[in-house]
């Protein structure tokens, strides 16, 4: 596999902060044995992005047993637990693109594939100077709108208070495309809707932060 030709740059860590050494031909080995690359029109995919150590894959890919789960990470110690699950509990729906998002999207034809997108707790790159880097833009949503099936759902959850001032100000600018369906709900807590408690979901609850849910549906 060649990383280096995946054409859109992504920042962050692709290890973690221990020491502990990985074996990067297995890894490698692996990988190759879930990816997926390629999308099939007829087939009806859920995406999860950034899915960080996979918790919320393997969530989905329990959820829903009848669809193929694609869980979208460069993060190699994330991807190694994710394996362990896959063959621990021998989740048969669920493959891996171990790299950006954009790369598997601008790689297929642009055509419906997913009816539910995760994007758990996008790095919120929290200094201004780096809030160019954030996934969730009226670019993104706007390009991902093509490829989902119609009526298809976008959930995104944070803890960044400037994130989600960002969200709201996408959210605006996209309603032609995307209407916000837990807007008039009292909460817009995660909990309210499901019982995932991923790494960054900790985080910020051990920080006092309450994570937001935004529920899209594609119009
Ligand atoms: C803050 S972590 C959250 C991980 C996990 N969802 C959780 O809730 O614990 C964000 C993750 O998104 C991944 N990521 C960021 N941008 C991405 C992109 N464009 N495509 C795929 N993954 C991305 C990063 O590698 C990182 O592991």
């Amino acid at each position: 596999m060649n990383f280096k030709k995946f054409e859109h740059r992504l920042f962050g860590r692709t290890r973690g902060r221990s020491k502990k050494k990985i074996n990067i031909k297995s890894y490698l080995n692996l990988t190759e044995k879930f990816i997926i690359k390629k999308l099939k029109n007829n087939e009806e995919y859920i995406l999860d992005i950034g899915s960080g150590y996979g918790e919320t894959s393997t969530y989905l890919s329990n959820k829903f047993p009848n669809k193929l789960i694609i869980s979208c990470e460069k993060y190699i110690d994330g991807n190694l637990n994710l394996y362990r699950n896959i063959e621990s509990l021998k989740l048969k729906n669920l493959r891996i693109y171990p790299g950006n998002v954009n790369n598997i999207l601008d790689q297929n034809i642009k055509s419906q594939y997913f009816s539910l997108v995760f994007i758990f707790f996008p790095d919120p790159w929290p200094k201004r100077r780096h809030w160019k880097r954030r996934l969730i833009n009226v670019e993104f949503l706007k390009k991902i709108h093509t490829y989902l099936k119609k009526g298809a759902e976008i959930h995104i959850a944070t803890d960044s208070i400037s994130y989600s001032r960002q969200i709201f100000q996408v959210l605006f600018e996209t309603k032609n495309l995307y209407k916000f369906i837990n807007q008039n709900e009292i909460y817009l807590g995660i909990k309210d809707y499901y019982n995932i408690e991923t790494k960054y979901y900790k985080k910020a609850i051990i920080s006092g932060r309450n994570p937001i849910l935004y529920i899209l549906r594609k119009l």
